[in-house]
């Protein structure tokens, strides 16, 4: 099949790859034209494992192509895929959909025979029939134009697996037309036919189906922080609590590691956005319990600060201390909210002399944060350090001898905020340790 896909981000340029290596013939299109020549050279403009490999791939074999022009993708496909960024409105709470909205108005005059538009992208309910409105405005082919909600459920560091084999495919349609529906199912056949469960149901349906998810797996994170907290304060151990309620199938282990709280472009800003959305629709009070959830979530920061303040004998100015983590979690370059990066801000702030490491983000952190000191390797990181904080899980760092790095600090004090620092060889390598929500 020939299909395009517009807005080439995270979600977008491994679309792109993922649907070539299906077997489709694929033009994605960017209006930045520096990602479009990236991309058209093989590489994504961010670090996400085997996502260059695909790009090389097909963009040799002529599978996949990229473009900054709106009327090359109209004439090059009639399927055409939506992922452009939605990000959180400056200042507010509610999403920004000035890409979505300019992305339909640039395709919709080209738009001369008939088409379907599937919008993959993270939207309030409600946001498909502006879209449709867009179309019927601007678009030749009138109600020729088919319009289908796809939500991604691609986790940023999985993202080409995640969207080779998806857990599910939900369409969400007008309810008018089966076309969208049998072309849609054609591009993901190879999926389909593997056994991935697909669920077909109304546009309103589809789009909230995502912002359910994102809330959910929030509050899953968010509820066992907050355990973390009651753990901090009752002498208790939050690992073997997790790990305890994790083997009742109805709970579950994934998606519920105690630690320093969630960041990245998705789950911060969606959860702020389906609050945001409730409260324009009258059901503020459903989503109340999101609140709690956001606060949860920002009050590790403030607890990894107390924290080191108490390790620090109540003093963090003039003291020299090491960051392990800016993405905002591991196998990423994504510095978007990142936990990690808030903390070590809060500390340049209150006059510590701070020092992060990380293994691919800090390109992007030292764009954000020139203030503050970075190191690639983080054992140079640490040199010197009077206290060592661990807040993104990069598998790099667990692998470092902590007898070694002993010798390198000025004092041996670290404070695990992953839980993921195997407490017993810290301490027999001389070394304080403290974590999030153990005693
Ligand atoms: C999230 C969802 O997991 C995807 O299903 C969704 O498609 C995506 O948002 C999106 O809306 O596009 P992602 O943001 O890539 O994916 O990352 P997650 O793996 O969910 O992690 C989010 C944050 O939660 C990270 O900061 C991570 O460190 C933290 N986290 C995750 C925890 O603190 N504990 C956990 O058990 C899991």
């Amino acid at each position: 099949m020939k299909l395009t896909v517009i807005g080439c981000g995270y979600l977008g340029a491994t679309h792109a790859a993922a649907m070539a290596e299906l077997g489709h013939e694929v033009l994605g299109m960017d209006t930045d034209p520096d990602k479009v020549a990236a991309l058209n050279a093989g590489r994504a403009p961010f670090f996400e494992r085997g996502l260059d490999e695909l790009l090389t791939k097909h963009t040799a074999s002529g599978k996949l192509r990229f473009t900054t022009s709106s009327a090359e993708a109209a004439a090059f496909a009639d399927l055409h895929f939506i992922g452009v960024g939605t990000p959180q409105k400056p200042g507010e709470m509610a999403y920004d959909l000035t890409h979505l909205f300019a992305a339909t108005r640039q395709l919709a005059p080209h738009l001369t025979r008939p088409a379907v538009i599937v919008g993959k992208c993270t939207v309030p309910v409600g946001t498909a029939p502006q879209v449709i409105g867009i179309l019927r405005e601007f678009a030749p082919a009138g109600d020729q134009v088919e319009v289908c909600w796809n939500p991604e459920f691609l986790r940023e560091s999985h993202a080409v697996e995640d969207t080779l084999h998806p857990d599910r495919i939900v369409l969400g349609f007008t309810g008018e037309n089966t076309r969208a529906e049998t072309m849609i199912r054609h591009a993901y056949g190879k999926i389909i036919k593997s056994g991935t469960p697909v669920i077909v149901t109304d546009l309103a349906t589809a789009e909230l189906v995502k912002s359910a998810a994102n809330a959910f797996l929030a509050t899953k994170i968010s509820f066992i922080n907050a355990m973390a907290e009651v753990c901090e304060t009752s002498g208790a151990d939050i690992q073997p609590l997790a790990e305890a309620l994790g083997h009742d199938p109805r709970i579950g282990r994934r998606g519920m590691r105690p630690g320093l709280g969630f960041g990245g472009g998705c789950l911060p800003k969606d959860i702020r956005g389906f609050m945001a959305r409730a409260g324009e629709l009258g059901a503020d009070q459903a989503l109340n319990f999101l609140r709690e959830v956001d606060s949860i979530n920002t009050h590790r920061h403030e607890r990894m600060l107390d924290l080191t303040r108490e390790q620090l004998n109540g003093v963090i100015k003039s003291k020299r201390i090491t960051v392990w983590g800016a993405a905002f979690k591991p196998d990423t370059d994504d510095i978007r909210d990142s936990p990690a990066l808030a903390v070590a801000q809060a500390l340049h702030q209150a006059g510590a002399s701070v020092t992060v490491s990380d293994p691919k983000a800090l390109d992007n952190a030292r764009k954000i944060h020139p203030q503050l000191d970075y190191a690639e390797d983080p054992i140079k990181a640490a040199e010197g350090a009077e206290l060592l904080l661990h807040l993104t899980e990069w598998p790099e760092f667990t692998r470092i001898d902590p007898a070694d790095l002993a010798t390198r600090v000025a004092v041996p004090r670290v404070i695990d905020g992953r839980g993921t620092l195997n407490r017993a060889r810290w301490q027999a390598a001389g070394w304080t340790h403290r974590a999030l929500g153990r005693p």
